[in-house]
This record gives C-alpha cells, structure tokens and sequence, in this order.
C-alpha cells in the first residue's frame, strides 16, 4: 500500500516551470498569460479558481480572473471569451465548470479560440487526443497520468477501470489509458454490475463525485486506485463513517471534510493509492499550469517561425 503523493510530485513540477517562465522571461521577453472565467458563486468552484489563480501569480504567470453574476447573460460571457481569444497577452482560457443552471456550456465554449482552450474541452481538441494526435492533455487525466509516470507504474496491458464518463475526466482518460496500452473499460451509473467489473481491475479511477462510494468488497488485492472524487461533507455520521482521522481533523476546524469517491478502507487492500486532499487535485493544479506554458511556448513559436 503505497501513497502515490500528489502533493509533492505537484510541487516539484511547479518548482520547475516557474524556472522554466525565468529564462523564457530572458530569452523571449514574455510570460504566459492565464485568464479564468468563473460565473456565480459557486463556494467550491470559487476555492479552486482563486488556488488556480495564486499559484499562477506564484509561478510568474501571467493570472487574471474574470468574475460574472451569475445573472449575466450568456452574451456578455460569450464577448468576455471573445476578448480574450483577441488579447495577446493571454494564451491560455478556463471556463471553470459547471456553469450555473441555464448557461448552454457548449454553445459557450464553442467560441473559445481552440488553440486557447487550455482544458483541451473543445471538439477538436478532443479529437486529436482520440487519435492519439496532440502533447496537451486535459488537466485532471494528464495529472492522473503525469503521478502515475512519476512512480513509474507500467501501464501496457492493465485492466483498467474507469468510473465516470464526463468529458472533464472519464472520456478523455479513458481515450489516454488506451493509448497507453491499458484495456479501458469506461463504466457510469447505468452499468451493469459494476461491482464484477471492479474486482476485475488491476487499476481503478474512480471519477463519480460520490463519497467513499467504491468499497473494499469490490477491490481486488494489489489493485492500483486513483481517486479523482472531492467530495465534501458537512454531517458528523458521513464524516465518522468515511473519513480518516486527519480528513476529521478538518472537519472538527472547518465544519467541513473533503473525501474521495473510494471508501478509505479500500486504500489496504491496494498496491497504491492517491489521497484525498493531496492526490489528483494539486496534480491537477500543476497541469494546469504546465498546459498554459505549452500553450505560450507554441504561440512564441508560431511568430518566430
Ligand atoms: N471543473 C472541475 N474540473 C474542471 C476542469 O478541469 N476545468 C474546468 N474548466 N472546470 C472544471
């Protein structure tokens, strides 16, 4: 049972593109610009951003974030996207998801110039990762990736399962771990038994936003599990029942815990396993950040060449 760190992993990628943004600071005079777009006050959306957003001013990028009532019109958010697809000095674009109830997210995201979606989101960004044809992944499947290279685990030829079929985690991871030689099985909530399918796997990526929802009984030993699920709770029984001594050591503080979609105790049954907090999340943070330096160095090059 061994941790897979996020956290650190996270951090020593940081540590290596902020120095990274310092020479290219030099040598091409410019800095990688982020812009986020976050609309309504979602709390958890809005802790993520500003995290984003800090870590990016950290890094010596070029963070700016752009806050909409979620009473705008779908208009004024299409010309904030419009803007900055026309602003130089921004390279990479983040609509933070979901949007509030009445937004169409993809009528949305459709006007984002692609070569600024610095998700990947878009259709044909989506594509070329299908076909195996593009270096920039989606944030939270290239963390997955980028932690589970970091402890060198061999991906060809491993039953993988992957639970969650959203175009922010499943699809896309799904389409990765393929690439990478795994056989995928993409599993949702109408899956027949799902349980079967788990005891199967020699890797697990629980992806639901269901607390501690994939118990021990449906582990195999030594399997390898990736938790991508945040889940806070805020009720003392949950917290009890689902969370370690430390996830109820913040509860106790914060009236709030953060736990992951695969029940701890699962976690000793396993080869390895990713925290949560300090797992897929900070990974996910740092590829942010990696994604938005790839985007600049390409656009330097583009207008060099
Ligand atoms: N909401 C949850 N995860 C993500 C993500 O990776 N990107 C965006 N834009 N929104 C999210």
């Amino acid at each position: 049972m061994i941790l897979l760190d996020g956290k650190k992993i996270a951090d020593e990628i940081l540590e290596k593109i902020k120095k990274e943004i310092e020479t290219l600071k030099k040598t091409t005079y410019g800095i990688p610009g982020l812009a986020v777009i976050i609309v309504g006050s979602n709390p958890a959306s809005q802790a993520y951003v500003s995290k984003k957003h800090k870590i990016a001013l950290r890094l010596g990028i070029n963070s700016r974030v752009s806050e909409l009532d979620e009473k705008t019109s779908q208009e004024i958010l299409v010309n904030r996207i419009k803007s900055f697809n026309q602003d130089n000095h921004v390279h990479a674009v983040l609509i933070q998801l979901p949007l509030p109830d009445g937004f169409k997210t993809w009528e949305i995201l459709n006007h984002l110039d692609p070569e600024k979606d610095v998700d990947r989101f878009l259709p044909i960004n989506l594509g070329n990762l299908l076909l195996n044809r593009t270096e920039i992944y989606p944030c939270t499947p290239a963390g997955v990736l980028a932690l589970l290279d970091a402890y060198q685990i061999e991906l060809r030829g491993l039953n993988a399962v992957m639970v969650g079929r959203s175009f922010i985690v499943g699809k896309p991871l799904a389409s990765m771990l393929t690439n990478r030689n795994a056989t995928v099985t993409l599993c949702h909530s109408q899956t027949k038994d799902l349980a079967g399918l788990l005891r199967q796997a020699d890797l697990i990526v629980a992806a639901i936003g269901k607390a501690g929802f994939i118990t021990p009984d449906m582990v195999k030993k030594d399997a390898i599990l990736i938790d991508v699920g945040q889940n806070f709770l805020t009720q003392a029984g949950e917290v009890i029942r689902l969370c370690t001594p430390s996830q109820q050591k913040r509860f106790e503080k914060k009236g709030v815990a953060i736990t992951g979609d695969i029940h701890i105790d699962a976690f000793k049954k396993s080869s390895y396993y990713t925290p949560v907090p300090g797992g897929i999340g900070p990974m996910t943070v740092a590829m942010l950040m990696h994604n938005t330096l790839q985007l600049f160095k390409r656009k330097t090059r583009q207008e060099t060449s």
